[in-house]
């Protein structure tokens, strides 16, 4: 019987960054990583199976029009290998077709690989009738190739490796997502998709000559970042958050050869952003792999920083997000 499953699942913004890998072909990371899950940025994925067929997998991109067009690169390359995974797993043969859309520019530092990744992991355990839980998909998200993805199969605050797990295991909840009501006004630079993807990002990461000091700060830095988690406490996550976002482009900068993720609005952004805190809102920057800003604040200072970052000239457009949800399954599907 052909079975149609859709899903919708969340971007996350790393608070603890994941960049460098312990096995690259498994997408085993090397250091633990702690996020924040998504509200409004977010994929949806509607994964056709049609069982026994043999017809070509179909991977469709749909645009904020509706219109759907067949993937290409690199994001096609491993949506295929990730229905060969989910469909060899479960003993299964059969043509998937999969529709996805995102909520949010694509491949611009907003972890549109995660929430893609997470999207169609969910979708497609569930079309194929595989039974696992969130622990297991999430391990499943990770070998997409997009590590992150894995925390994407959680809400609220998580952590990639589970706490007192091996490197081997799925993410875990921290806190739950009215824990803490964190913002996350992101500020658009750059929409343009960004040259170099963060698989390859990983790769270069230990051939920075400060990686090793990094490794060696992160521990206490991880467990400084759960403890202000615990303690809802922004004046000590947020210098943490900043400091973390720099290291990671720092070794970046300096991989061999160097990745330059950060554009001009990136530092203008920054600056608005040391500024906003002399004017005595408590705001923290924070960046993935690409040039987009996401500013950490409190619900009362969300306003005062949006309004902020939209009247700089170089910010395209200003995303206010929040806490939010694991995956769901809805009844709309894309195609
Ligand atoms: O999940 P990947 O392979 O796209 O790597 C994500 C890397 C960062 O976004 C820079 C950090 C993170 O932990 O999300």
């Amino acid at each position: 019987m052909i079975s149609k499953v859709t899903v919708t699942a969340p971007a996350n913004i790393a608070f603890v960054k994941y960049w460098g890998r312990r096995d690259p072909a498994r997408a085993i990371p090397a250091n633990p990583s702690v996020s924040m899950t998504l509200s409004r940025c977010r994929t949806v994925t509607t994964v056709t199976f049609v069982p026994g067929d043999e017809a070509p997998d179909r991977i469709a991109v749909v645009d904020a029009d509706g219109i759907a067009m067949e993937a290409t690169g690199g994001f096609r390359e491993r949506a295929l290998a990730q229905i060969d995974r989910l469909r060899a797993m479960a003993g299964s043969r059969g043509t998937m077709r999969v529709a996805t859309r995102n909520t949010f520019p694509t491949g611009a530092g907003i972890a549109s690989s995660a929430s893609g990744f997470a999207a169609l992991t969910v979708a497609g355990a569930r079309a194929l009738g595989l039974d696992l839980d969130a622990s297991g998909l999430s391990r499943l998200a990770r070998e997409s190739g997009s590590g992150s993805a894995a925390r994407s199969l959680f809400g609220g605050y998580v952590e990639w490796p589970a706490p007192g797990m091996g490197p081997e295991a799925g993410a875990a909840p921290i806190a739950a997502p009215d824990w803490w009501d964190l913002r996350d006004v992101i500020a658009v630079v750059d929409r343009s998709e960004k040259d170099i993807p963060s698989v390859e990002g990983h790769r270069r990461a230990a051939s920075s000559p400060h990686w090793s000091a990094r490794q060696s700060l992160l521990p206490a830095r991880t467990a400084r970042v759960r403890d202000a988690i615990g303690a809802r406490d922004i004046d000590a996550l947020g210098p943490l958050l900043e400091e973390e976002a720099v290291e990671l482009h720092i070794i970046a900068m300096s991989s061999i050869p160097p990745i330059f993720y950060w554009k001009p609005g990136t530092l203008r952004v920054l600056d608005e952003v040391r500024g906003l805190r002399g004017r005595g809102r408590r705001a923290w920057a924070t960046m993935d792999a690409g040039a987009n800003v996401h500013v950490i604040c409190e619900a009362e200072d969300e306003d005062a920083v949006a309004e902020a970052l939209r009247s700089l000239p170089e910010v395209e457009a200003v995303i206010v997000d929040g806490v939010g949800d694991g995956p769901r399954f809805v009844e709309e599907h894309l195609s």
